[in-house]
């Protein structure tokens, strides 16, 4: 039963599909043989047949009660049924999709937050931004955008694979800026993808599966937390160079130079293009020169990450984070090898979510490209940026005024929505189990979270636990 069987590497997207279908429905019907209490199957993953030739079904594991779990099992052909007489015997090859996973470390502090009824609880846990009243902010641009999108009455048909075209267009000049030579000279592609995770996710796969280097991946040292995942399960290897100071809670420039100049040629080196998430430390320009130097004597492939530029996916900076919109830029040779990359890419997005969501593109599109509301944006990313950089001022001088002795500096200095205060763990864990104040256990908060009503509370909070 390998639905693989058959099929060359030529053949269309299209006409694996339809292959697999076909397949897939021998398979119910083989399997159904084998099922004895079918009504208790909640839900049947045909998934993990993919890729073996020497799977069936057989009956759900019962509980003592003759209760079924919600699991599937899969047993070898030939082996005894783990079921007989609904014991509750379980064969050391079965698969149990008992006990839950550890909760996730950054929205996993949100989830612990809600169950919180302390009315002075603060989540500075996820890097969303929130108005001073600490509400969810929806831009002006982006409502007279939808206002302006409603009233044209567009249809609803799929985009195509690669997104929507004036989207991927108005983004690639956002990011690389309109008068670029790339841009210009047509050698690079972008596409349209389920925002920052989805651009990495569809990057790494794409590494992945076409790149001839090592397939090692340079992350910063520390990185955002979701990075080692999406590179691990897309198949490519962790491995890392120093970027954190922990001493002056600043960037380690020549760590990072020492490190990156013992790169192997050819492999990949990650960037966080601006506003380091989770430091808020960034090189500065003359650093960044130095940086490319040294990346391009080694040859290495850059992977930039732009979630936060102007404060570069739109899902961030519109403050569009449910909408998913971003974009993936490959910069290429030439034309050509554009055009290949971009078959490629289409070829690799078609089987993961066939095409993305329209609405957060076609906002984005209409802020991006109407001059009146593209100036509106730059003023409001600018606002936001700004209500930031005071959370910081005030945070400083609150520690200040409860009598901290700590130089505090580095909350100034960071940039962008995180702050990596240098808290210990232990210390983390005093401010949420004592003050209600959530955060990711490295010790950094989303300032975000921070508003003149609470900034006072904060202050006390992290004095309490850091005299
Ligand atoms: C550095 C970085 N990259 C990517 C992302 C992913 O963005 P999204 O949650 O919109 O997929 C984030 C989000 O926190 C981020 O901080």
């Amino acid at each position: 039963m390998n639905l693989q069987a058959g099929f060359s590497p030529n053949d269309s997207p299209e006409s694996v599909l339809f292959q697999t279908a076909a397949s897939r429905l021998r398979i119910l019907r083989d399997a159904s043989a084998s099922l004895r209490s079918a009504a208790s199957w909640s839900s049947l993953s045909f998934t993990s047949l993919h890729t073996s030739s020497s799977v069936r079904l057989c009956s759900p594991h019962l509980t003592n009660d003759g209760s079924a779990h919600n699991q599937q099992v899969f047993v070898r052909p030939g082996e005894p049924d783990p079921v007989p007489g609904g014991s509750v015997h379980t064969p050391k090859f079965l698969v149990e999709w008992s006990g839950n996973g550890p909760p996730d470390p950054i929205l996993g502090v949100t989830e612990a937050f809600k169950k919180d009824t302390n009315p002075k609880k603060m989540n500075l846990g996820v890097g969303a931004y929130r108005d001073d009243q600490g509400k969810p902010f929806v831009l002006s641009c982006v409502r007279k955008a939808e206002a302006l999108i409603a009233s044209k009455q567009l249809d609803k048909e799929y985009l195509p694979i690669g997104g929507l075209g004036e989207f991927t267009k108005a983004c690639a000049q956002l990011a690389l800026g309109a008068d670029n030579e790339v841009l210009k000279t047509g050698r690079s592609i972008t596409v349209q993808t389920i925002s920052g995770t989805g651009s990495l996710r569809i990057g790494a796969n794409f590494l992945s599966r076409f790149h001839t280097g090592p397939k090692d991946v340079y992350l910063p040292k520390p990185s955002w937390g979701n990075h080692t995942p999406i590179f691990r399960d897309a198949g490519m290897q962790l491995k890392a160079y120093r970027y954190y100071d922990p001493s002056t809670c600043g960037f380690d420039f020549n760590g990072a130079l020492e490190d990156i100049s013992k790169i192997p040629e050819q492999s990949v080196i990650l960037l966080h293009a601006c506003a380091h998430n989770p430091t808020g430390v960034d090189p500065r320009q003359e650093q960044w020169k130095e940086i490319a130097e040294v990346v391009k004597k080694r040859n290495l492939l850059v992977f930039f990450d732009m979630a936060y530029q102007g404060f570069a996916i739109l899902a961030k900076n519109m403050g569009l984070y449910g909408e998913r919109v971003g974009g993936f830029s490959v910069v290429c040779s030439n034309t050509d090898e554009a055009k290949r990359v971009e078959s490629q890419l289409k070829i690799l997005i078609r089987p993961i979510y066939s095409n993305p969501p329209m609405n957060g593109a076609r906002i984005a599109t209409t802020i991006l490209n109407t001059p009146d509301l593209y100036s509106l944006w730059l003023e409001e990313v600018h606002g936001m940026a700004n209500r930031i950089i005071k959370m910081r001022e005030q945070l400083v001088a609150g520690l200040k005024k409860e009598g901290s002795s700590h130089n505090w500096q580095h909350v100034i200095d960071q940039i962008g929505m995180f702050c990596f205060t240098g808290l210990k763990p232990e210390q983390v864990e005093r401010l949420t189990k004592e003050f209600s104040v959530y955060m990711t256990k490295d010790g950094r908060i989303s300032m975000a979270g921070v508003s003149s009503g609470n900034v006072e509370y904060l202050a006390q909070a992290i004095h309490a636990v850091t005299k």
